[in-house]
């Protein structure tokens, strides 16, 4: 069990998570916006909460700018909120809506760089690049370098060292924004395979087009999440 605790907020949380694979409560974000003396701040998140618990695949939605890349941000730990409390077990995969990528290494090595971060052995980290390679079509890119990518291959570059540990929560931000339509339907079997196997799987989207793929669909408004 991994808890972050963040001000404002006590941890009893992360004791008390059994079911859910992550919870968070009460995430509160600000960020500053604009120069002396006009400077202030902008309230993005005002006590956000969500839950995932296992074998669930949720959507959250929301107009641009709600907020929603910065909550999984904050979930993932990649960013700090101002209060609120995250709690997981297990470890989360994140595919960022922007690819962090190392333009001179190839897929190969971003996976071999990956498996060695998520503690893989070498065998383990080869089966599942092989089958990722294969589910998402971009094995033949395998030797080329980040920066010679087109998008959508970089995208499934980056869902892939997402879900190359199969981690028990998946955190993705936009991950199908440039896939052609076959890979697409690839994505929602490779999401069908980890909520058959337990795992938890947070999508933020923006046209929810598929809505029967989802169990739930959570909307960010006014800073909180809400059944949509
Ligand atoms: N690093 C930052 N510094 C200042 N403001 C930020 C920063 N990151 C995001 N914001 C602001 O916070 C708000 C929420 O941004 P966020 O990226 O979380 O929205 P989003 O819901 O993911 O939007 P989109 O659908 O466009 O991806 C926006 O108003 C944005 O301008
Ligand atoms: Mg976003």
């Amino acid at each position: 069990m991994s808890a972050e605790t963040v001000p404002g907020k006590d941890s009893a949380t992360a004791e008390a998570l059994d079911g859910p694979l992550l919870e968070a409560h009460g995430i509160e974000k600000a960020y500053p916006r604009g120069m002396w003396p006009l400077r202030h701040r902008v309230q993005v998140l005002r006590g956000a909460d969500l839950t995932l618990t296992p074998g669930e695949v949720v959507g959250l939605v929301g107009e641009n700018g709600s907020g929603k890349s910065t909550l999984m941000k904050i979930l993932v730990g990649a960013l700090a909120a101002d209060a609120g409390t995250v709690a997981y077990a297990g470890r989360l995969g994140y595919c960022p809506q922007e690819p962090v990528v190392y333009e001179r290494l190839t897929c190969d090595d971003h996976f071999e760089l990956f498996g060695r971060a998520y503690a893989m052995t070498d065998e383990a980290a080869r089966h599942s690049r092989s089958a990722l390679y294969a589910a998402l079509g971009f094995e033949r890119y395998a030797t080329t370098r980040a920066d010679q990518l087109s998008g959508g291959t970089l995208s499934k570059l980056n869902l892939a060292l997402a879900l190359l540990a199969d981690p028990e929560v998946l955190l993705l931000d936009e991950p199908y924004a440039g896939f052609d339509f076959d890979t697409y339907l690839r994505f929602w079997d490779l999401v069908a395979q980890r909520r058959t196997a337990g795992r938890s799987v947070l999508i933020i989207s923006h046209f929810v087009t598929d809505e029967h793929r989802f169990d739930r669909i959570l909307q960010l408004r006014d800073g909180g999440t809400v059944p949509k």
